[in-house]
Order: C-alpha cells, then sequence, then structure tokens
C-alpha cells in the first residue's frame, strides 16, 4: 500500500454525547466488530463490574464514569479506525474539547427517549465551531422512544443544522421493532427484547414486499412507516456529501448499541462517509497530511497511566508525513531537538510499541516534563506550530494545601504535573509558598484532584472552597494597582505569572470591566503559542 492509501484509509473520530446516552456501551460495541476486544457478553460484565475497556482509573471504576480519555485503534474493512473516547461528565468538557481538536469527524450520540441534551448541545458547539462532520447515532430504540421527526426537529432547533436519516425506525407511538435502511431499501426486524438488552436480538430482513416482514408487521405499523419515507423523500433533505463534510447536514441513524441492533451498518456507513485525516490550520499556514515532513501536536498528557511506572505519556496527533520509531523532531517551544523512540499505541491498560504511524495515527509518547497541551514537534525544516488550542473557563475555585508540611516536595511535583497535564488550572499567590489556588469546571475534577494527590503522590491535601465563580485576564498584564474596583476581587497569577481576578459572579466580572473601560478584560488567558521566534 502506498503512503497516500494508508493516510486515505485513516479515520480518526471520537464519540460525544451527554452521560448515559450510551457513549461507553456504543464504542465496546465498536471495538468488538472490530476484533479489538474479545469480551462476549461485555455488557453482562460490565453491568456487574462496571467496567468498560477504556477506563482504567481506578475512579473510573469506581464511579462508573469514564474520566480520562483514551484512545483505542483497529481495522475494519480496510479501514484503521482510531477511536479517541471523551469523558461524558461534563466536569472534564475541557479534556473533552481538546480531543476534539485531534479528530476528523464526530459521531453524536443521543438517547431516543430524551433528544438532545444540555451536554450534547455543548459538546456539539465544540465541533460546529471547528467545521468538523457530526454523525448522528439516535440510541435505544429497543426502548420506548419519541416519535424520529420530533427528534429530527430537536436537531435543527437545538443544534442548528438540518439532518438525514440514513434509516428510519420502524414502530408506532414510540414503540419500535425495527429499522429501515433508506438506501438498500430494506426493512430489519428485531424481536422483542426479553433479555434487557442482556443479548444480541434476532433479525429478520428483507423488503416491504417481503412476505417475511409484511407478517411480522402489524399493518398499521406498514402503513405509518411507508407515509413516513415518502414524506421523508418528499419534505427531508436529501443527503449531501459535500454538506455532511464540512458539518452542515448530520447524517442521521438509528440502533441500540446495548442489543447490537443497527450497530455494525451504521459503522460500515460511517466508515464509508467519515473523512480521512484532514489539514490543520497552523500558525505557518496550512499543514496537509500529504505534506512529507513528519509534524504533531500534543492534546493531552496523562501522568500514572501505570501507576507501577509513575510515568507521562504525552499524547499526539499526526499532521503530516510518517512517523517512524526513534525519529529526531524539533519540539517547537523550547526549540530543542527530542527523540520519540519509544511511542506507544493504547488499548486501556495495553501498550504496543508503535514502528511507523500515518497522518491521523495518535501515538503516545514518554515524556519527562518537557511537552504541554497544545505543544507541536515537526521536523527542523518544517515548522509547524499549534494554533487556537482551547482553554476552557472555570467556574470553581479552591485553595489547596498539603496537610502536613513533611510533603511539601510531593505536593509541588504533584500539583506541578497535574497542571502540565491540563487536569486542572494552577494559580499563585504572592508570597505564599505552602498552597495554590486551582480553579476547575466542576467539583468532579476537584475531587479527582484530591484523590489522585493521595493515591499517586501519597499527599493528604485540605481543598477550602473560595467564593468566586468568574476569572479575567486583562490585556496587556497591566499593573493590578492600576485597576480599580477590585474589593470583591481575589488577585491570583497564572503559570506565566500573569494577574487573574476571580470574581464572586459574571455580573461582578462585568462591573470591573465597566469600572475600568481603558482595559479589556478577556475570559482565559491570551492564547499564546510558546514560540520565542514568533
Ligand atoms: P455513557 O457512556 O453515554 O454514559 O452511557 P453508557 O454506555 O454507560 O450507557 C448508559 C446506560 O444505558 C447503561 O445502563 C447502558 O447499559 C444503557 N444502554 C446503552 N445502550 C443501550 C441500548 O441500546 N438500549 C438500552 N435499553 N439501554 C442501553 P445502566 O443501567 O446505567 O448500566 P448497566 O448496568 O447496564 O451497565
Amino acid at each position: 500500500m502506498t503512503d497516500l492509501e494508508e493516510i486515505q484509509r485513516r479515520r480518526t473520530f471520537a464519540i460525544i454525547s451527554h452521560p448515559d446516552a450510551g457513549k461507553t456501551t456504543l464504542t465496546e460495541k465498536l471495538l468488538l466488530y472490530g476484533g479489538a476486544i474479545h469480551l462476549a457478553g461485555s455488557v453482562k460484565a460490565r453491568k456487574t463490574a462496571r467496567y468498560a475497556v477504556s477506563d482504567w482509573m481506578e475512579i473510573e471504576k469506581q464511579r462508573g464514569i469514564s474520566v480520562t480519555s483514551s484512545v483505542l485503534q483497529f481495522d475494519y474493512g480496510g479501514c484503521r479506525v482510531n477511536i479517541l473516547d471523551t469523558p461524558g461528565h461534563a466536569d472534564f468538557s475541557e479534556d473533552t474539547y481538546r480531543t476534539l481538536m485531534a479528530v476528523d469527524s464526530a459521531v453524536m450520540v443521543i438517547d431516543v427517549a430524551k433528544g438532545v441534551e444540555a451536554q450534547t448541545k455543548k459538546l456539539f458547539k465544540v465541533c460546529s465551531d471547528r467545521g468538523i462532520p457530526i454523525f448522528t447515532f439516535v440510541n435505544k430504540i429497543d426502548h420506548f422512544g419519541k416519535n424520529p421527526f420530533d427528534l429530527m426537529a430537536d436537531i435543527e432547533d437545538v443544534l442548528g443544522i438540518r439532518s438525514c436519516p440514513m434509516n428510519w425506525p420502524i414502530g408506532l407511538n414510540g414503540n419500535y421493532t425495527g429499522i429501515y435502511d433508506r438506501e438498500t431499501e430494506t426493512a430489519h426486524l428485531f424481536t422483542r427484547d426479553t433479555a434487557h438488552g442482556a443479548k444480541k436480538l434476532d433479525v429478520v430482513s428483507g423488503s416491504l414486499s417481503d412476505p417475511a416482514i409484511i407478517s411480522r408487521l402489524d399493518p398499521e405499523v406498514l402503513a405509518g412507516l411507508k407515509d413516513d419515507l415518502a414524506l421523508l423523500d418528499e419534505a427531508g433533505d436529501p443527503f449531501d456529501a459535500e454538506k455532511a463534510a464540512h458539518g452542515q447536514l448530520t447524517p442521521m441513524f438509528f440502533g441500540s448499541a446495548m442489543t447490537n441492533f443497527g450497530v455494525q451498518p451504521f459503522l460500515e456507513k460511517f466508515l464509508q462517509l467519515a473523512p480521512p485525516p484532514q489539514g490543520r490550520t497552523v500558525l505557518e499556514g496550512q499543514v496537509l497530511p500529504e505534506d512529507p515532513s513528519f509534524s504533531a501536536f500534543v492534546f493531552k498528557i496523562q501522568a500514572n497511566m501505570d501507576p507501577k511506572h509513575h510515568d507521562r505519556v504525552a499524547f499526539m496527533r499526526i499532521c503530516s508525513g510518517i512517523f517512524e520509531k526513534g525519529i529526531s523532531v524539533l519540539h517547537r517551544q523550547t526549540g530543542r531537538m527530542m527523540r520519540l523512540s519509544q511511542p506507544q499505541q493504547f488499548l486501556a491498560t495495553e501498550r504496543t510499541v508503535v514502528e511507523k504511524a500515518y497522518p491521523g495515527d495518535i501515538i503516545g509518547v514518554f515524556d519527562t516534563g518537557e511537552l504541554g497541551v497544545g505543544d507541536t514537534v515537526c521536523k527542523k525544516k518544517f515548522p509547524v506550530t499549534c494554533v487556537h488550542f482551547p482553554v476552557g473557563p472555570n467556574r470553581m475555585f479552591a485553595r489547596l494545601s498539603p496537610m502536613s508540611s513533611m510533603k511539601r516536595k510531593q505536593f509541588l511535583r504533584g500539583v506541578g504535573q497535574l497542571a502540565q497535564e491540563g487536569a486542572i488550572q494552577v494559580y499563585t499567590l504572592p508570597y505564599v509558598m505552602e498552597s495554590f489556588i486551582v480553579g476547575a469546571v466542576g467539583q468532579l475534577q476537584f475531587e479527582v484532584l484530591k484523590y489522585r494527590l493521595e493515591n499517586e503522590y501519597g499527599v493528604d491535601v485540605r481543598m477550602e472552597p473560595l467564593p468566586y465563580t468568574a476569572a479575567r485576564w486583562a490585556r496587556g498584564n497591566p499593573s493590578p494597582d492600576s485597576i480599580t474596583g477590585t474589593d470583591n476581587a481575589m488577585i491570583v497569577y497564572d503559570r506565566k505569572e500573569h494577574p487573574v481576578y476571580l470574581l464572586p459572579n459574571e455580573w461582578q466580572a462585568d462591573w470591573l470591566a465597566k469600572r475600568n473601560p481603558a482595559v479589556s478584560f478577556l475570559l482565559s488567558p491570551p492564547q499564546e503559542t510558546g514560540v520565542s521566534d514568533q
């Protein structure tokens, strides 16, 4: 296979959803079809153990939520599939936003009974801002659900995007018995679930004139289906590959991840329609997958993936060129050369060393603390610098200090490493060495920070909540003495030692801006590439 063919067969995507819509279940099923896991009855196993292959942190297993994002790779139907798992919990949305920087498309899972939910809406916005093609999987049709036309309207009203159903649920009043594939004009009927989704459903397939299908369908259901299909053909949007590729139309699929119903056809159609690796806009212009020189950017750092080894892994998305084990690259942010000698690919806790990888692939590189999220590595003669790496607004703040001053060293190391991972934002106070101010999107992030400091660094910490919910940076970083109206603000310093104003609420943050009309206040630190020669 030529290098170009290798690139073209890559599909790198993320699955996004509101918690409980079925993202983990769908991921598992895709892995099963891809032969990446062989857990017969994995659903049942999860039921008792609450274990998903992409969860490796103890806290995730305990809580049954997916906290960290992982990368899963398998081959299917000639494609090399890279699934970037994302945390479902809203408190970890920042991690998800960064992961979405590394994909070429996204699958949005929606619960048929609930439609578009809050977290789906937020994640969708990130994808649509970047023009990422979005594929919709309406899950749980083995259960009672909403009317599919209402779901289409929901997607259009809430997300502002047109949808094109590739298949259509068969049933009346939210009780579904199968799906109709609009392209092949075939109905697939499942038998009613009596095992609460614990086993794969038996399926009967055929055209709408096939006696085997007609005999299984209530005449009212069959008539309703025909009406729906006629309406869709007449009034619905036709499938438009160009619009789908630009995120202006979402191909919509119905199915049930838990019972495997509709999952395989979805995977096959998705791989056919989803885009291969796309170019990236960088400071220097555009970097294209077919550019011969190697470049990659770090979108995630994970410390202590294997607690026995205390290692730190930087996950990189390859943008251009071919990666070969041991390659020497330029780290743009420090200007230093580094050798990527032990690159890994991951399937939960299993690791394999990568000999060769192509644009679209994700590799994990052991790092000694040099790399940060948003950093780029490239060949010396082909400088590539990432721009627009998102930093989510912190909404909660707390003072963090070690219980015992004897553990100060471990405390500093732990907080430093977890901050570099992007797990939390850390601010300092002038003349205070023993404690930090930490900022997060939500409470769970604080709990994970506390847990990880205790379990990975052996430090018990005290965390005192602070009464602030908004943070502002002043453009140009004028001295805080020149800013008026800061009586209710706490002034802390970010890692670049720029002053940050923490305020009790958005109203007071706006008021601060009004009191200082000559200063422009920002919701996040000004974008910096960290490259000294720009
Ligand atoms: P998430 O990652 O999006 O948070 O969702 P997850 O896959 O964990 O699924 C949430 C719940 O929905 C789980 O039930 C899961 O079994 C169930 N589920 C997923 N897909 C389907 C489906 O197609 N049909 C039906 N009926 N249920 C589905 P749970 O009771 O919370 O957990 P468990 O005890 O089943 O593991």
